[in-house]
């Protein structure tokens, strides 16, 4: 199965995809797209040997349309979004629907919407005093963070002193799911049944 990765920063999440022994044998990255011109994920990338695009209306960035074309030539299967910040023009959701999927790093559906990224979220779920939280992997659709959920994982946080310690929590978590769901999809065993998704 060939996966690209969209990614806006430090590329944590791109890296536990490449290391993980359960996609090594059937699933390559072929592609990571992202809306920065210089960010580590993409050090991250050239290392593996892995195409780079930018995608964006930035200067010299190339645009969805031609994102599209160039997935194509590369017979992508599955689009992850690995902390890729930007909402996505449905057209190109639409194009790969059910082929996309994000992982969020807190339990949706509380915590989610437009300005839910990044420490943002673990400052809510810690104002809020949670006692839990977690990753979630889900489908993306045309809203932030609405898609189908497909896996999600707990942490306990009862005892954090700072939303940078859930922060920590949480992506241990996000490292676990996020390639064992890529891995799922490559062996087809993840399906809608009665609107819910099933793995199997
Ligand atoms: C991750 O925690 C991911 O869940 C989050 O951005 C971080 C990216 O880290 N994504 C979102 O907040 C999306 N709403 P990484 O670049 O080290 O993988």
């Amino acid at each position: 199965m060939n996966v690209a990765v969209f990614v806006s920063g430090r590329g944590s999440n791109l890296q536990a995809i490449v290391n993980s022994p359960g996609l090594k044998n059937h699933v390559q990255v072929k592609a990571v797209i992202s809306d920065k011109a210089d960010c580590r994920a993409f050090q991250i990338a050239k290392a593996q040997a892995i195409q780079t695009f930018n995608v964006g209306s930035k200067t010299g960035f190339i645009s969805y349309d031609e994102l599209a074309y160039h997935l194509e030539e590369l017979k992508i299967d599955l689009i992850v979004l690995a902390g890729f910040l930007k909402l996505i023009p449905i057209k190109f959701i639409n194009y790969y629907k059910g082929k996309i999927i994000n992982i969020h790093p807190a339990l949706l559906p509380s915590f989610g919407g437009p300005g839910m990224y990044g420490i943002n979220v673990h400052k809510a779920v810690f104002e809020a005093s949670a006692k839990v939280s977690g990753a979630t992997v889900h489908f993306i659709d045309d809203t932030y963070d609405t898609g189908k959920i497909i896996m999600q994982k707990c942490v306990d946080i009862t005892d954090v002193s700072s939303p940078e310690e859930i922060a920590e929590r949480v992506l241990q978590v996000e490292h676990q799911i996020l390639p064992l769901v890529i891995q799922k999809f490559a062996e087809g065993k993840i399906n809608i049944v009665d609107n819910r998704v099933i793995i199997n």
